[in-house]
């Protein structure tokens, strides 16, 4: 079971799920702006960010967003090209970043092309505390970073049973992930639990059962690599529809 704090709004579907986190991304972007100056943001991959990212590109909402101010990252990435169809950066490219006035060089996405996925790791920590202006041991803090959970209970490209679980020193990492027979890049448990704000986005029928378990079961991080999530110091809110909410008890 997830300790609180950390709000949930259960909210009627992915359309509605989509306009709350926009607002949400538009109101902590101003007041991480007026706060130190800048927002910078960690985009989550797969499917359901990415009506959310078509949202955000969309005039009427897009000009409420500092974009001058604004950097983003990922959480996770694929190991594949940036053009490949499944990379997180195409997609965020593709529904969003092409279509808003960013910057380029405010984009930093994680090498998935490198041959060496360890590399890619190594490159993108060395990138986020470059940004940063930091030193290891200390650890970048997000603005806001999204994440997804995917019916087996992962976030980012944290997985069931993979060491990357209990990473506690790099805020990079690579692993090899067997239920994909594919490596992956991630962003680990120390780095994400820095956050100032946490925003999880998970909807569907197919999700509810893993949600009640990472929600409202024993704490089992290892099965359900969503429990790791809690921010050290920051605010965590889940933003699900009904079907996904379906087997949380009233
Ligand atoms: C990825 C994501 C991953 C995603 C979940 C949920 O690279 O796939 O970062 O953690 O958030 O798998 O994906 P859906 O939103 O497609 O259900």
């Amino acid at each position: 079971m997830l300790t609180p704090p950390f709000h949930l709004q259960v909210l009627t579907d992915l359309d509605e799920v989509t306009k709350v986190a926009a607002e949400s991304i538009i109101q902590l972007a101003q007041t991480s702006i007026s706060d130190h100056g800048h927002f910078t943001i960690a985009l989550a991959g797969g499917s359901t960010p990415k009506r959310l990212y078509a949202y955000l590109a969309r005039s009427d909402i897009s000009t409420q967003l500092p974009w001058d101010h604004l950097h983003v990252f990922w959480g996770d990435e694929r190991h594949v090209p940036p053009a490949h169809p499944d990379s997180n950066f195409r997609m965020a490219h593709e529904s969003l970043l092409q279509h808003v006035p960013i910057p380029p060089d405010h984009i930093h996405r994680i090498r998935g092309e490198c041959p060496d996925a360890a590399e890619a790791a190594q490159d993108y920590e060395d990138t986020v505390l470059a940004h940063f202006q930091l030193q290891p041991p200390n650890i970048p803090r997000f603005d806001l970073i999204l994440l997804g959970m995917g019916a087996d209970g992962h976030t980012a490209s944290l997985f069931p049973g993979t060491e990357a679980l209990h990473e506690t020193v790099r805020l990079v990492t690579s692993l090899w992930v067997e239920q994909l027979h594919t490596h992956r890049v991630t962003m680990t448990p120390p780095l994400l639990n820095n956050a100032a704000h946490i925003l999880f986005l998970v909807t569907g029928e197919e999700k509810a059962q893993t949600l009640r378990a990472v929600l409202k079961g024993p704490q089992d991080p290892d099965r359900f690599p969503c429990q790791l999530i809690r921010p050290s110091n920051g605010e965590m809110t889940w933003l699900v529809d009904r079907a996904a909410a379906s087997r949380l008890n009233p």
